[in-house]
């Protein structure tokens, strides 16, 4: 598979088979990734692999945490406190094109929980990995990790395997950190689940539309 290939190949899966991934195959993943530009060379990235009962164990704290306080915990803002437009529209079609692939009607309060608590759980995904900055760095490192991310998620698919990047699992930071012994010096920028897509799963089975390049680009000559 080429680059451009992969590119749109990529997709957020949210249903996985109950299939182990091999560690060499993250392994591969991880030593293409490595290889994404950063400023000065800077490689502000930190990995945790986590699978198994350790994984099972985060996801029944992590799930737990929110069902008894909600959110709390993250240590940054990854979204705005107030969404304007037009990313608001663009958001909210977004989980409405989520809903609408699993029949979960808009006023269905409980479905809707627990499609959302299913993020705790990495969607079953047998792989989740945890991304962490040294917060002494700035936002340029953010862009970095940006680069690193999308490079282990187009490596992912080479590999025949799946992704889908959460935020979510940057909700309970210092739970996880605690969990998986990383300090307070570090933030936990998001998750991401890894595994093989169940491709008979309804969630999986749409594709979410782009803008044309013409709205968000303009030439000067
Ligand atoms: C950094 C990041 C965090 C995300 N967090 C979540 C999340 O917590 N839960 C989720 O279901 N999807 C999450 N997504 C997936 C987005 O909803 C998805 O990328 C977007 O709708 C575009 O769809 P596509 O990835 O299938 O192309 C996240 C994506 C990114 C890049």
């Amino acid at each position: 598979m080429n680059v451009l290939e992969a590119l749109k190949a990529r997709k957020s899966t949210r249903a996985f088979l109950d299939k182990p991934v091999a560690r060499e195959c993250i392994v591969r993943i991880l030593e293409v990734a490595r290889h994404a530009p950063s400023g000065g060379n800077a490689q502000p990235w930190q990995v945790a692999v986590v699978s198994g009962e350790k994984k099972e164990a985060l996801a029944r704290a992590t799930e737990a945490a929110f069902r008894q306080d909600g959110v709390s915990g993250m240590d940054y803002n990854y979204y705005p406190l107030e969404w304007q437009e037009p990313y608001k529209g663009r958001r909210i079609a977004c989980g409405i094109q989520l809903y609408e692939s699993l029949h979960i009607g808009r006023k269905d309060k409980a479905r809707r929980l627990e499609q959302w608590v299913a993020n705790y759980r990495a969607f079953d995904a047998p792989v989740v990995l945890f991304f962490f900055l040294d917060n002494s760095l700035e936002k340029g490192s953010y862009l970095d990790f940006g680069m690193f991310l999308q490079s282990v998620m187009l490596a992912a698919v080479e590999e025949g395997l799946a992704t889908c990047p959460q935020a979510a699992l940057g909700q309970f930071a210092p739970l996880v950190k605690e969990a998986l012994g990383y300090g307070p010096g570090t933030v936990l920028l998001c998750g991401m689940a890894l595994g093989y897509e169940d491709k008979d799963a309804a969630v999986n089975s749409y594709r979410t539309p782009r803008e044309e390049v013409e709205s968000f680009t303009r030439f000067f000559s």
